[in-house]
């Protein structure tokens, strides 16, 4: 299987499986316990049906909608992830190269293998910061007065992951960052000398954002897992998240709310949009779908901040089902993440074309010409 037989962001996992040593794709492609979550997040979309409108006149379409103040083309963006040069050489800086290509917005996590000034420096696209609160209050001080320095457009503050999600594929697999080097991981970075070689012979694999204050991650090698239980701040609340939205004093997302209770507090405290989201499945499994929620939440808070379904996306029509239920755009991790594993840059572009591409044919076979005709009276529930 090679890059040209990946049509889908399933052939892409499929391909990426192929090329990673497996406790890498397992930290990828895993989610808590049973990962029920993670399956509801994408299955919940075959819940409900699209309705066409025919005769529309569709040869110009409109892809295009406003996000935390920033016209992005499509309604798809690119969630902040970690450690993503330990999936490819190429790291973050192909997933921002093609989000710029795609006039969207992506985001760079705490945990990224890139600095906050080389994404300020290199990207003109629409930028966010995902921002974990740790108890070091200095490290928390110092990224988000990186964030001003390189003009970023937008801090999310996680607050979905107050402790680490019970990720099992990762306990059995020992997989850490830096990867360690087990007796029973080995053979798996052995059979993938291709992922081996570029892992050890291209630029040394660090995690600039957080090392100026903690070593763990970058020169000591520790399971996501204990980095959170450790480092991240446990006492975080609704003060808390306010203080960081005035400290930061520009678009501000929290990345992790599921309740109508919570979106409308997100309102009160000044944030600017929520990303509707369980971590993918890695936190609490159980927990609902960003897609079931949707639609309670946007009669609560729509119009007063941005709603972005975020997880379980893998289709262009996932897409179209969010906003008419009433997202204002959707975002994803995986469905780039398998495609940067599998191919680098060329991967993520190949994998966001298909995906603009499926919004757009889907957009003219529903007769809709802009985002905003996609509403209630497009979608029915079986
Ligand atoms: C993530 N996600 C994530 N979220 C976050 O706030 N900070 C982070 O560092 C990461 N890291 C991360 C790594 C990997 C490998 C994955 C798969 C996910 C969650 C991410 O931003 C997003 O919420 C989910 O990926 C959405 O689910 P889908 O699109 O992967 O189904
Ligand atoms: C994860 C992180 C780092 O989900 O948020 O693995």
């Amino acid at each position: 299987m090679q890059l040209h037989d990946c049509h889908n962001v399933e052939d892409f996992r499929r391909l990426a499986k192929a090329r990673l040593p497996s406790p890498i794709f397992n930290y990828i492609d895993g989610a808590a316990d049973d990962e029920r979550t993670k399956i509801r997040n994408t299955s919940a979309f075959d819940d409900c049906d699209l309705v066409p409108n025919v005769l529309a006149g569709v040869s110009e379409i409109d892809m295009g909608v406003t996000v935390m103040g920033k016209h992005i083309a499509m309604p798809l963006m690119l969630s902040p992830t970690a450690l993503q040069r330990l999936f490819h050489w190429q790291g973050e800086r192909a997933v921002a190269a093609t989000a710029q290509k795609f006039g969207t917005w992506f985001g760079i996590s705490s945990l990224a293998t890139v600095s906050i000034e080389e994404i300020g420096e290199t990207i003109s696209s629409p930028k966010m910061f995902q921002l974990y609160i740790h108890k070091d209050k200095g490290l928390n001080h110092s990224m988000i007065e990186r964030c001003k320095a390189a003009k970023f457009d937008a801090i999310a503050l996680t607050v979905d992951t107050i402790v680490s999600g019970n990720r099992e594929r990762c306990l059995r697999s020992g997989f850490t960052s830096p990867p360690r080097f087990t007796p029973a991981s080995v053979l798996s970075y052995a059979i993938h000398p291709m992922w081996a070689l570029n892992y050890l012979f291209r630029e040394k694999f660090a995690l600039p954002n957080l090392e100026t204050h903690v070593d763990a991650g970058t020169n000591v090698a520790v399971s996501v897992a204990e980095y959170f239980n450790t480092m991240l701040d446990t006492s975080m609340d609704w003060a808390m998240a306010e203080k960081v939205r005035s400290d930061w004093g520009g678009e501000f997302c929290l990345k992790g709310i599921m309740s109508v209770e919570d979106a409308k507090r997100a309102v009160d405290i000044g944030a600017t949009a929520i990303m509707v989201s369980n971590h993918g499945g890695r936190q609490l499994d159980g927990s609902r779908s960003p897609f079931d929620q949707i639609s309670e939440i946007a009669d609560a808070v729509g119009g007063k901040i941005d709603i972005i379904c975020d997880g379980g996306v893998r289709r262009g029509s996932h897409v179209l089902k969010a906003i008419a239920a009433g997202a204002s755009a959707c975002s994803g991790g995986r469905l780039y993440l398998y495609a940067l594993a599998a191919a680098g840059e060329a991967g993520v572009q190949r994998v966001v074309g298909k995906l603009r591409d499926e919004i757009e044919r889907d957009m003219k076979l529903m007769g809709v010409r802009s985002v905003p005709e996609l509403d209630a009276s497009k979608l029915r529930w079986r």
